[in-house]
């Protein structure tokens, strides 16, 4: 059965993807688009340039990429830009992160030197670990003023690279612990506070909502409450742009929501999950103060909790002790290795371990992912998808829900959901897995 489509064909002219923070993650994305579109590599780890797409019966036989089953933006017509406290253009900033190889970093030179960010709305008392002059940043009376030299960056962006479309990705670094105060409550509150420079604004919040007032897609990689408050959320029905979040679900956290809801499904139960990793990047400094560290901890911690369902399942998962260590150890750079050890439990109670030793590469995991969010949220955008876009789950380490919902973290439901929206989008009938014609029903 075909059903209506919710989106045009054909995605119209150019899309600029602004990413907040030239950093590991953004020049890695950067580099690796610009590599993927000179046919120098392929792209490993993305769902929309790699993964297909069943449609209909099995018996059909019809799997399409996903990127030629729904109008995704082609890589060829993505255009790069960004904001950074720092000066340093793409190319620095790249070698800097010391993620790609002197092989790559060569070839791609005069491309990523073209990339220079533009001036960032900053504070440092929301990233107190930056080394160096911050001294690319703007300086407005109030922060609504910033917020508006935010708008103005984003129009001249759109102007010199004749993009009509933008997504900006918040790749900069984790902020400070923040609560919900009542400056976020309502969008009233919010923009009084702007004018007000509410030192409960986090300049994370100042991008969202640039973004969100233009109507422009926002997705969040890093943790913290950033777009996640409810005066954006307003915001967000008000101008119809889509948001999603919190934090690029890579490293430990995506081994996690794979093998968790593995010994679920088996009914085997957990009774401790220790996990602490070694990683030497700018962003592993920066969750060496405490401050960004409870940011992210609270990030993490969440998952398990969520996928396990304790109070559905007491005799397995109640006792379960849950904990996490992030180390910051220079030597290591982006190669992050992170142990898992996992004391399980099975048939008479047997007690059993598993023990995961990850060789990572932050970055390498986190650029397909915010390549995919950037893609996805435009589509979104063009669909008429205003809010939270719950369907970009699989992504993220903390998945923002709308008031009164839970959050899913298991990667296969997250999946599901994912690749049925895109089915719901192109008028295609969503997949339940359940062959009548074989059940007799
Ligand atoms: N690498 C991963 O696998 C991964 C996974 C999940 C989440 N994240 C999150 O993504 C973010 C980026 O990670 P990274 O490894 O690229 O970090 P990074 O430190 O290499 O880059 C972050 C950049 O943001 C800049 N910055 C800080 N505050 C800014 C502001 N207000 N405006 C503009 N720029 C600002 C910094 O100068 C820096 O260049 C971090 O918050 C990190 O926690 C990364």
């Amino acid at each position: 059965m075909t059903r209506e489509k919710k989106i045009e064909i054909a995605p119209p002219a150019k899309l600029g993807i602004l990413t907040v923070g030239l950093g590991a993650v953004s020049t890695t994305l950067i580099a690796g688009v610009e590599a993927i579109r000179r046919g120098i590599c392929k792209p490993i780890g993305s769902v929309t340039q790699m993964a297909t797409i069943r449609l209909g019966k099995r018996t059909e036989e019809r799997n399409p990429l996903i990127k030629d089953f729904v109008p995704l933006s082609p890589l060829e017509d993505v255009r790069f830009g960004g904001w950074d406290v720092f000066h340093d253009d793409g190319y620095k900033a790249a070698e800097n992160a010391q993620v790609l190889g002197k092989e790559h970093l060569d070839e791609l030179r005069p491309y990523m030197e073209r990339i220079k960010p533009m001036a960032a709305v900053f504070d440092p008392r929301y990233v107190k670990k930056l080394k160096g002059e911050t001294t690319n940043v703007k300086q407005g009376k109030s922060l609504m003023d910033k917020a508006d030299a935010l708008m103005a960056d984003m129009d001249a962006f759109a102007d010199r690279e004749k993009c009509d479309r933008l997504v900006v990705v918040w790749c900069a670094s984790t902020e400070a612990f923040l609560e919900q105060k009542p400056v976020h409550k309502s969008l009233a509150d919010f923009e009084k506070g702007l004018k007000d420079s509410s030192p409960e604004i986090a300049p994370s919040m100042v991008y969202a909502y640039a973004a969100i007032k233009k109507g422009i897609p926002y997705a969040n990689g890093a943790p913290g409450l950033n777009c996640e408050i409810p005066a954006l959320q307003e915001l967000a029905d008000k101008t119809g742009a889509p948001i999603s979040g919190k934090d690029f679900k890579t490293g430990q956290t995506l081994m996690k929501t794979i093998i968790a809801p593995g010994l679920k499904a088996r009914m085997l139960g957990l009774g401790g999950w220790f996990s602490t990793n070694i990683l030497g990047n700018r962003d592993g400094e920066v969750l060496d103060d405490p401050e960004s560290f409870k940011t992210k901890e609270v990030s993490k911690l969440g998952v398990l909790d969520y996928i396990l369902q304790p109070e559905v399942y007491p005799e397995l998962y109640k006792n379960l002790y849950h904990k996490v260590r992030i180390n910051y150890y220079p030597p290591r750079g982006d190669a992050k290795e992170g142990w898992d050890n996992l004391d399980i439990f099975g048939w008479m109670g047997y007690p059993m371990q598993i023990k995961i030793d990850f060789l990572c590469r932050d970055s390498i995991l986190a650029a397909p992912v915010a390549l995919d969010l950037a893609l996805f949220m435009d589509l979104a955008a063009r669909a008429g998808l205003k809010g939270i876009q719950e369907w970009l789950s699989f992504y993220y380490k903390s998945p923002i829900v709308r008031e009164g919902l839970y959050p899913e973290h298991d990667l296969f439901i997250q999946q599901t959901k994912l690749k049925n929206t895109l089915r719901y989008l192109m008028g295609e009938d969503l997949i339940t897995h359940l062959g009548n014609e074989y059940y007799g029903f």
